[in-house]
């Protein structure tokens, strides 16, 4: 998947600390249509990010114990290639009393006119997802109603559990054939996709956008309540415009507006970094679920950190959740690199059992799942070691590395040397509980 964002915009560009308000959590459960999720917690869609690999990875991330006990039930972060026979088991499912505080996971973005258009069999590589992933939706993006309902019969053909369409994606590309945020100067064309996708599956459908293409023409309100009328089964509203990209801070109050406006669940989404912010949010909007993208590959212990936050709040009246240590950051960007790379050994095999009679084609698709994997390792580099000390040596080690083993190697010796840890072997899990350090 080609990068759409420039590296500057997923930065935090206005970051507020949100005053936490006495009462508020994170709702433990809502529903969309007859899908029931819990936590009330989604990560959001991101182009060239969630993959499936990123999915399992952030939800396995996302793991807490339901134990009363904790310390019988220590989490643990396991995913080692060796341990994979198939990509299913990569990410060690849940044990008894392990939840993930991650509710739904979405994909990124496909378009519909290319679902429509490709083969079956390429098909799977935009739309591919394990059972461990469910609940999941597919978010589509396109302008042409006929396509979308067909795209969106093909998402429920594959099992998905929800099907989600884009009127938010701010970039010209997508804009200029009127798809993503593109849609939203034309709510009567928004009024028959929605409808014609309504019509063509009965999985729970819902929509995520902007408050509107600028200041001058906000219509969050009026499209949340066009989609209730056209029996949408939830909205999801990323509070800015197409103009503000990802500059400024979101405007929750748009959440809220969107929320006195309509009976069917809203996800508020923008600027979440802290469970603290995700309780500013539900408090702030009344929101039913809250969103969060740029949040989970900065920290992908952040939903794990809201579910405790919200459990220690219930249990005690204050807030406290665990925050990482250099071993686990080092961990987790490991394991997280290590599926990278597991993946495109296991669609190597894949592809060269299908192969076998055109082996130069087989070769470029494998040379460009080498290049694909070793850019996402880049870019989460380039999101994930802001927090850790001395991480710009880190990211310059991953810039300068050509393939997916010298990133890992890079990983390895800048641990290494920073806490003596082992160079061939990631320790093993039990040895590293997730995290050691609390903070209230
Ligand atoms: C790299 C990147 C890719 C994105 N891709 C999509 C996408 O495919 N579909 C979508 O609806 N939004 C997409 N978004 C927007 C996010 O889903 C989300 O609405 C936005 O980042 C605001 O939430 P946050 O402040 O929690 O990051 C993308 C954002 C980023 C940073």
């Amino acid at each position: 998947m080609k990068k759409r964002y420039t590296l500057e915009q997923k930065h935090w560009d206005a970051p507020t600390t949100h005053a936490m308000p006495e009462h508020s959590r994170v709702p433990a459960s809502f529903t969309i249509g007859n899908v029931r999720i819990a936590p009330a917690t989604v990560l959001a869609p991101m182009a060239g990010v969630t993959d499936t690999v990123f999915r399992r990875f952030i939800k396995n991330a996302s793991l807490f114990s339901t134990d009363p006990n904790p310390s019988q039930n220590s989490l643990s972060f396991r995913s080692e290639a060796k341990e994979s026979a198939s990509l299913g088991s990569q990410v060690e499912t849940p044990t008894t009393n392990q939840q993930s505080g991650c509710g739904l996971i979405m994909t990124e973005f496909t378009s519909a006119d290319g679902l429509s258009r490709t083969r079956e069999s390429k098909r799977k590589r935009y739309l591919t997802y394990y059972d461990d992933e469910h609940p999941i939706s597919a978010q589509l993006f396109g302008s042409n109603p006929a396509t979308l309902a067909d795209s969106a019969r093909i998402v429920e053909d594959y099992g998905f559990d929800l099907v989600d369409l884009n009127l938010g994606c701010p970039a010209k590309r997508v804009v200029s054939c009127n798809g993503g945020s593109g849609l939203l100067r034309d709510l009567p064309l928004i009024e028959t996709i929605f409808r014609a996708i309504r019509a063509a599956v009965s999985i729970p459908f819902t929509v995520k956008f902007r408050m509107g293409w600028n200041d001058a023409e906000i219509v969050c309100v009026d499209l949340a309540r066009l989609a209730q009328d056209c029996g949408l089964n939830a909205v999801a509203l990323h509070a800015r415009t197409r103009e503000d990209g990802y500059t400024g801070q979101a405007r929750w109050q748009y959440i809220a507006a969107v929320k006195d406006a309509v009976r069917i669940p809203v996800i508020g989404n923008g600027d979440i970094r802290t469970p603290e912010d995700a309780a500013a949010m539900v408090h702030a909007t009344g929101c039913d679920a809250i969103m969060i993208g740029r949040g989970a590959p900065a920290n992908p212990w952040i939903f794990r950190q809201i579910a405790q936050y919200t459990a220690s709040k219930e249990a005690t009246g204050v807030g406290s959740y665990d925050i990482p240590t250099d071993q686990d950051r080092y961990r987790m960007i490991r394991t997280y690199f290590q599926m990278l790379v597991d993946e495109i050994a296991l669609e190597d095999a894949a592809e060269a059992a299908r192969a076998a009679a055109i082996i130069a084609s087989g070769q470029i698709a494998r040379d460009q799942r080498q290049r694909d994997a070793v850019g996402k390792m880049k870019q989460f580099a380039a999101w994930f070691t802001h927090g850790i000390p001395n991480g710009s040596t880190l990211r310059r080690a991953i810039f300068e590395a050509r393939s997916g083993p010298a990133v890992l190697a890079a990983v390895e010796s800048f641990f290494a040397a920073k806490q003596d840890l082992p160079t061939q072997e990631a320790p093993p899990a039990e040895a590293f509980p997730l995290f050691t350090d609390t903070c209230g």
